[in-house]
């Protein structure tokens, strides 16, 4: 998720886009860059890092001009470096491009523009645009992009210059957000509008496979055929604050409501023709592997553990997990047929880096299951998987672990087809499945409302026991770390069928329970651990499975998730599980997106 910014109007376009740059740092942070055009040139000037390097570099060169577009990235595809920061230029430095998204088709593009004569200076799948436009172009530029956009596979937000049309800038959106902030003489494009709402609360929200010619007195809308649209222009009432989290109230809760779109970035580009081709790893490194270890921490773990399941169940290959700070402590047993994996959003937690490079010392291979591109993990596994959740803001990570549970069920399908584990009617099946859930997960949150009436009733209790079986045991340790971080309220995650063994001594009319008992190999086993928790009259909040009317009665609160294999269910009750921990939290007044004593990334040991 990268942040995009242009301006056409009076001589002020380097600062305001500069300025806007900054409300969208937000968006991502590895790497900056800013193009204007002046006396019939194009300037472009990028710097690796936050946007404050980019504004040292240019600070005593003279941009002053009326039109210039800006960048601050995410990187999905190339490291961080100063090649890969937008904006990128044609062959000739004429056209210059920046770009929010993926293109899932850039290499096949790349290769067929290369032999055209086009010369790319980066990693980037964003070039590949830019090329693709300048081999169009003759004499009209937004002719020319609207040819290069019919051939782009996959997510974009674009905006284009060109030094042989200087009085306009081309932009287009399909499947990442691109606005207008429409102005006095001036226009102003952006990610979204807490870059232009200093300018102007009227603002165009360009729709998917719409392209628009932006002028400093005019905006022409069109359609992907160029068949001129009706502006609908609409006053935006947000203040800054508000608008960074794009109208909700915590960075959390907005990123809670990711998901869905979270969940198609982590499958875009890793699907071709109905089957897994995650590209990052090599077949052979899968090839052979008779276990997989699995190392991280925190919520990372807790992917890891459905991971666990998930491989299992379905590959029988053994899956053993460490807590990272243990795992290296513990003089580990590497092997040289066990596929290490580490999972961790940021990739520069302390401790999975140094259980990362214990196995490598050892010789092993590892693989990381990483959120940051180019972070330290990253380049230093073997090979990655990238989960493409853009950036997580929240200390309380949400987005991210449901990117890490998708590419587990990943990794198995690439796993099962290339050790033949797993039949191509089993592969497209899974991957229908995975391809319904941004859907399922658009219904549980429309019930965030009566999510949030059912926290009130946890929000002054002092301690919660979760409880799941199997594959979603995980997910009551998840929802139980979920409250810890973020609510200060104790709260276990536990094994329902442990619970006899002895935490059922905690239970009482004070201290509630959150179990899932959603359809599948343990409900019956793990409704009767409810029973018994009611025994000792503790309250239960219940995740279950809709049309389960035997459970309807069995809790104080039912929250139901749309039928679905036991194997994919992690992924819709960890919804509610995050939706309780962010209510309950929100409800006691708390610094939800940056909890008392915690960090984003834990870079210390
Ligand atoms: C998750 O909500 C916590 N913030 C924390 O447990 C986190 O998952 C852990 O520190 C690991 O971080 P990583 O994924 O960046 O390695």
């Amino acid at each position: 998720m990268c942040g995009i910014v242009g301006y056409i109007g009076d001589n002020k376009a380097k600062d305001v886009v500069i300025e806007g740059l900054e409300k969208l740092e937000y968006r991502g942070y590895d790497s900056a860059g800013i193009a204007v055009l002046k006396d019939g040139n194009l300037f472009v000037e990028r710097e690796v890092g936050k946007l404050s390097e980019l504004k040292n570099l240019i600070r005593n060169k003279d941009l002053m001009s009326n039109i210039a577009i800006g960048h601050t990235r995410w990187a999905t595809h190339g490291e961080p470096s100063v090649a890969n920061a937008h904006p990128h230029t044609s062959t000739g430095y004429d056209i210059a491009v920046v770009h929010n998204g993926i293109i899932e088709n850039f290499m096949e593009l790349r290769e067929m523009l290369s032999k055209k004569g086009h010369v790319f200076r980066s990693a980037t799948d964003t070039e590949t645009i830019v090329h693709l436009i300048a081999d169009y172009y003759i004499d009209n530029l937004e002719i020319a992009v609207i040819k290069a956009l019919e051939e782009l596979e996959g997510a974009y937000a674009i905006a284009v210059v060109s030094k042989h049309e200087p009085d306009r800038i081309i932009v287009a959106r399909k499947g990442s957000p691109l606005i207008i902030g429409v102005g006095e003489h001036e226009n102003i494009i952006a990610s979204d509008v807490t870059a232009t709402l200093k300018y102007t609360d009227k603002v165009v929200y360009l729709n998917d496979g719409e392209v628009a010619v932006v002028k400093a007195d005019s905006v022409k809308l069109m359609n992907s055929n160029g068949v001129e649209l009706p502006l609908d222009i609409k006053i935006v009432d947000w203040d800054i604050s508000a608008a960074e989290k794009l109208g909700y109230k915590h960075f959390m809760l907005k990123e809670i409501f990711e998901q869905p779109e979270v969940i198609i970035n982590t499958l875009r580009g890793k699907i071709y023709s109905e089957q897994v081709e995650i590209k990052e790893i090599s077949a052979e490194i899968l090839h052979g592997i008779k276990r997989v270890s699995v190392i991280a921490c925190g919520t990372s773990f807790h992917a890891g553990l459905v991971g666990k399941y998930i491989i299992e169940e379905e590959l029988r290959i053994p899956v053993s997990l460490d807590v990272a700070s243990e795992f290296r402590y513990r003089n580990p047993i590497i092997e040289e047929d066990t596929l290490y994996l580490v999972v961790s959003q940021s990739g520069e937690t302390a401790d999975t880096l140094a259980a990362l490079r214990e196995v490598k010392a050892h010789g092993a291979k590892v693989i990381g299951i990483v959120n940051v591109v180019g972070s330290t993990i990253a380049r230093e596994a073997n090979g990655v998987i990238y989960t493409n959740a853009g950036p997580e803001i929240g200390v309380a990570s949400t987005k991210a672990f449901i990117a890490q549970l998708v590419s587990f069920y990943l990794l198995m399908l690439q796993i099962g087809r290339i050790q033949e584990k797993i039949s191509k009617g089993k592969e497209r099946e899974y991957i229908k499945i995975l391809e319904k859930i941004p859907n399922q997960i658009e219904n549980i949150l429309k019930n965030h409302l009566y999510i949030q009436s059912v926290s009130k009733s946890l929000t002054f209790v002092k301690s919660i026991m979760y409880v799941g079986r199997n594959i979603n045991y995980p997910i009551a340790l998840e929802g139980a770390l979920k409250l810890k971080e973020i609510s200060y309220i104790h709260a276990e995650g536990y094994q329902a069928g442990e619970l006899k063994h002895g935490p059922i001594a905690l239970i009482d009319e004070f201290t509630p329970s959150v179990a899932v008992c959603v359809k599948g190999s343990t409900y019956a086993k793990t409704l009767s651990n409810i029973q018994e928790i009611k025994a000792r009259k503790g309250k239960v909040i219940i995740i279950a499975t809709e049309g389960d009317d035997k459970i309807k009665n069995e809790g104080m609160d039912v929250l139901y998730i749309p039928e679905i294999s036991e194997l994919f269910s992690p992924l819709l009750t960890v919804i509610y599980m995050q939706l309780i921990a962010y209510y309950v939290a929100e409800i006691k007044g708390l610094d939800v997106d940056k909890p008392r004593n915690l960090a984003k990334s834990v870079t210390v040991e």
